[in-house]
């Protein structure tokens, strides 16, 4: 296909999340700007409604009204539905409140580890019961938290999230150590709304100060994540130029930037400028040749959600890319690891994960088969741009979750190709 013109990206899920749950802290009315509409997002407002916040809806067009109070007791289980954000976060934000509330979540979400947060939450004080294991549902009951200083195994920007808004919430100081820095929206946050971290060591601490958190107005970049997409469509096209916009370009977030760069597409960053803490670009795309790679260990958490769609690119570059320890891709809202891998293969890819790494040879010989997406949005946003290459029949499973995260995914996706491609070859539900 031939790509033209200009894009924005939804707004960023992970600031989305982070910039309801502290307006849902916060003394007074905050006004959010740019906040993604996606399913997951609508998960952290409803269940922050069942907390007693008042939030007005999510909705494109305007700005979301909140009015932050001291979190009180709901009524009902709090679902989740498919966001492990949204989960994991409440759980931290919930640790220091002497009430129960029980949480659930979607066939998906309630197959994924939340041991991982509530080991060190208890840790910290608060009693947590399960109902059948590493997973959701499960009650928290919040209590007296003490300060506590953690060593996180993962490098997951979920699980130092949760322990910073316990101890905001609790009023305790805590540590936290992770293998590699992963996501940093949390702390830049607390940062841009005025509260002290301190970096040492390695470690990152913060001691709340007994003030109030202050309401604030924030306008929300646009996603990375969902820009990688965008930006992956254009480096596959034949011919044209794309300016995808307002885009944050956050360094714990742009990894596939960087491997992009070196598989030979240079993406360029264009009026970089600040917005709430975080730094913001518009990316100027061009086709390119791509070669193979090898992504390090260290690398992973900054792209760990793009790793589907770089594996998509992988398989049309020369030679073989390497993904090195992306198990963490197997408790994602899908197994991403094994279907990445046999996802490929359906579309006559040679690709393989070997232990907790993941190996794609490119080809040029056109993309065709059936993909299951297991309904995981960032499967089907992936394999859909795979199926925007000249002679490619992809057929999704489905195409319904790309809402989680980017509601309008198709919709620009068609808007920015020119030649028909995507919609002469992408079909939904066909039988391969
Ligand atoms: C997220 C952190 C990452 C990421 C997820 C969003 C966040 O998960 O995969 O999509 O907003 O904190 P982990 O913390 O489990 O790595």
């Amino acid at each position: 296909m031939k790509v033209r013109g200009a894009v924005r990206p939804p707004g960023d899920k992970s600031i989305s999340h982070r910039a309801l749950l502290l307006a849902g802290l916060a003394h007074g009315r905050s006004e959010l700007d740019g906040l993604l509409t996606g399913a997951d997002v609508k998960s952290t407002a409803r269940v922050l409604r069942q907390l007693g916040v008042d939030i007005s809806p999510v909705r494109a067009g305007g700005p979301v009204l909140v009015r932050g109070r001291v979190l009180a007791r709901p009524a009902a289980t709090l679902e989740c539905g498919n966001s492990g954000t949204t989960a994991r976060l409440v759980l931290g934000a919930l640790a220091g409140r002497p009430f129960a509330a029980r949480l659930s979540g979607d066939a998906s979400l309630r197959r994924r580890p939340m041991r991982r947060v509530t080991e060190p939450l208890r840790a910290m004080g608060a009693h947590i019961e399960e109902e059948g294991g590493d997973s959701l549902p499960l009650t928290i009951r919040g209590g007296k938290l003490r300060d506590f200083t953690y060593t996180s195994p993962v490098a997951s920007a979920q699980i130092k999230s949760a322990l910073l808004l316990a101890g905001l919430v609790g009023g305790v100081a805590v540590t936290i150590r992770e293998p590699y820095l992963s996501r940093d929206h949390t702390e830049r946050l607390l940062v841009h709304l005025g509260l002290a971290l301190s970096y040492h060591d390695g470690a990152i601490g913060f001691r709340p100060s007994a003030v109030s958190l202050p309401a604030f107005r924030l306008s929300v970049p646009g996603d990375a994540s969902s820009a990688a997409f965008l930006v992956a469509a254009a480096v596959l096209a034949e011919e044209g130029e794309l300016l995808v916009e307002n885009v944050g370009v956050n360094p714990t977030r742009t990894g596939f930037l960087v491997v992009l760069g070196r598989m030979g597409a240079r993406v360029e960053r264009l009026n970089l400028r600040d917005e709430g803490g975080e730094p913001v670009a518009d990316l100027l795309v061009r086709p390119a040749a791509l070669v193979g790679t090898e992504v390090t260990a260290a690398e992973v958490p900054t792209l760990v959600d793009e790793v589907p769609i770089l594996a998509a690119l992988a398989s049309r570059a020369a030679g073989e890319t390497v993904f090195r320890e992306v198990g963490e891709l197997r408790v994602k809202e899908s197994n991403r690891l094994e279907l990445v891998a046999a996802n490929l293969r359906a579309l006559g890819v040679a690709a393989e994960a070997r232990a907790d790494d993941l190996f794609v040879r490119g080809t040029d010989r056109p993309p065709r088969g059936r993909v299951d997406t297991a309904r995981d949005h960032r499967l089907a946003m992936a394999f859909a741009v795979l199926g925007t290459v000249p002679g490619a029949e992809v057929r999704l499973s489905e195409r319904a979750s790309v809402a989680v995260s980017y509601p309008t995914f198709f919709a620009d996706l068609r808007r920015i190709g020119e030649g028909g491609t995507l919609k002469d070859s992408l079909t939904v539900g066909g039988k391969g």
